[in-house]
């Protein structure tokens, strides 16, 4: 059996024994032909592997370089070095795979996270990387035990569809016809009759409207899966490819809503410092030393662990659109005219006021309830002034915008009269009315962006750099 091996997070723990055991992985430096670190990414932790001198030949002590990968086996003794409870007296080392120290792009010093992105393939081997998706790992996990344990149903919904789930015309086509000779109709349109599906398809923007029908059967049901929008911002918190978990629930209201939202977020927090701290200790480092290359302005007061701890114990300030807007008129960055956008009554909230609301007002998370209709979607439910939806996002520090949701319209007529003001195709939403006419609820759900919640946890300042292959304008590499 080839795999027979101790993991490298577990073997740093052991005690010095007299059973040779076996570990594998990448070599991280070797330093006087004796001394190899070795890392397996089950942990930052590196074991020292230890060559005695004049025991190894010469070809071999060669083929060891920073990036090559090794199986060493040997007896794990107390480590006179600085650092380490135990390293590894080898007794042998086999190369499993050598690396061109001249051409291996990952040279044992500081990278810049941008020349990572260029060598995304290869920053799983990084401290760095190796925290971010270890932690990634544990929120996705969290995740479903959080739903699983209330008694939620995870439901699939299709990657593939044919609506506009938000209403917004930012997707993705999906099509099987030519570029050149596309078929077309009299009127000189594309015939999507002639397409894979019949009709015009696209990636979906939004699990939400079938998790809808599922609610209406199920109770509660959650999504989680991949998102997709063409929406052309180059931020370092917009993807065009995005994980989002939305669940949706019959029998709730906004507030419902909200109370599971808030629960779910401070659930994943909390998971993580528990069973992620070692990675969450190194981020917390990681991000200080970033801190320190700012303005002392511009530094956050907080350290990570400290805030994580800070938004765990704290509830989450709720508060209306039209409070939210009376908060920023009556501001002094208002005042001083330091917001880029104007802010009135109606606005969407921009990124820079979500983040005064956030970290200079309230000083922790946000809700923000009761948002104008004409700037949300068609399914939210109308609030009784006709000015306002029963809508949700919450605001988190650093962030902006982690969490969108909103009661749903439940009552027919309502929702009918509403699609049709917003042109909403209603004949091809047949199937989605059809909840409302067939016992309807109320209900409600949200949508958290996955991404945006890794970077709230590790500190990570671009979404590229907490998603392992990230997709953007003008970017498909890997
Ligand atoms: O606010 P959004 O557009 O809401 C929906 O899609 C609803 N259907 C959710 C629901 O009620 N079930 O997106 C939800 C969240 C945002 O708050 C944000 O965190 C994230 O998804 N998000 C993005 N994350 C990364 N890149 C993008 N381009 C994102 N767009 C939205
Ligand atoms: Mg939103």
């Amino acid at each position: 059996m080839f795999n027979k091996r101790v993991k490298i997070r577990e073997a740093v723990q052991m005690d010095a024994g007299k059973e040779e055991i076996t570990v594998m992985g990448w070599v991280r430096t070797f330093r006087n032909n004796q001394f190899i670190a070795l890392n397996d990414g089950s942990s930052n932790d590196q074991l020292q592997v230890v060559l005695e001198l004049g025991r190894f030949d010469d070809t071999l002590l060669k083929r060891i370089s920073t990036g090559a990968s090794i199986k060493a086996t040997g007896l794990l003794i107390d480590s006179p070095g600085k650092g380490q409870k135990v390293e590894l007296k080898a007794s042998s080392v086999l190369i499993l795979g050598e690396s061109d120290p001249e051409k291996f792009p990952l040279q044992p010093k500081k990278h810049s996270l941008e020349f990572l992105r260029e060598i995304a393939h290869l920053r799983f081997r990084t401290n760095t990387f190796g925290s971010v998706f270890r932690v990634r790992h544990g929120l996705a996990y969290a995740t479903h035990q959080f739903f699983h344990e209330r008694g939620f149903v995870y439901l699939h919904t299709p990657v593939i569809t044919a609506s506009d789930a938000e209403g917004a015309g930012e997707m993705f086509k999906v099509t099987t016809l030519p570029f050149d000779n596309t078929p077309r109709n009299e009127a000189g349109e594309v015939n999507f009759k002639d397409d894979f599906f019949g009709r015009a398809t696209n990636l979906t923007v939004s699990g939400q409207l079938e998790g809808e029908l599922a609610a209406m059967g199920f109770g509660e049901i959650y999504t989680f899966g991949p998102t997709f929008r063409a929406e052309n911002s180059n931020t370092a918190r917009h993807l065009a490819e995005f994980w989002m978990i939305e669940p949706e629930m019959a029998f709730y209201d906004l507030e419902d809503n909200m109370d599971l939202a808030e629960a779910f977020i401070r659930y994943l927090i909390s998971y993580s410092l528990k069973n992620n701290r070692a990675d969450l200790e190194f981020l917390d480092q990681r991000l200080a030393e970033e801190e320190k290359q700012k303005p002392q302005a511009e530094r956050s007061e907080q350290g990570l662990i400290q805030k994580l701890e800070w938004v765990v114990s704290q509830d989450f300030q709720r508060i209306t659109y039209t409070e939210a807007i009376d908060i920023l008129l009556q501001s002094p960055a208002y005042k001083k005219k330091k917001f880029k956008y104007d802010v009135a009554w109606g606005i969407d909230l921009q990124s820079e006021h979500e983040r005064y609301l956030v970290e200079k007002h309230f000083k922790k998370p946000v809700i923000v309830t009761g948002y104008p209709k004409d700037i949300k979607a068609f399914y939210m439910r109308q609030n009784e002034d006709g000015k306002t939806v029963a809508a949700m996002d919450i605001l988190a520090p650093g962030i902006g915008e982690i969490v969108g949701g909103s009661q749903r319209e439940e009552r027919l007529d309502k929702l009918e009269a509403r699609m049709r003001e917003m042109h909403i195709p209603i004949e091809q939403m047949w199937w989605y009315l059809d909840t409302r006419r067939f016992g309807s609820v109320p209900h409600a759900g949200f949508g958290l962006g996955f991404e945006r919640m890794v970077q709230f946890v590790t500190g990570m300042t671009n979404i590229r750099d907490v998603i392992p292959f990230p997709r953007t304008p003008k970017n498909a590499e890997f």
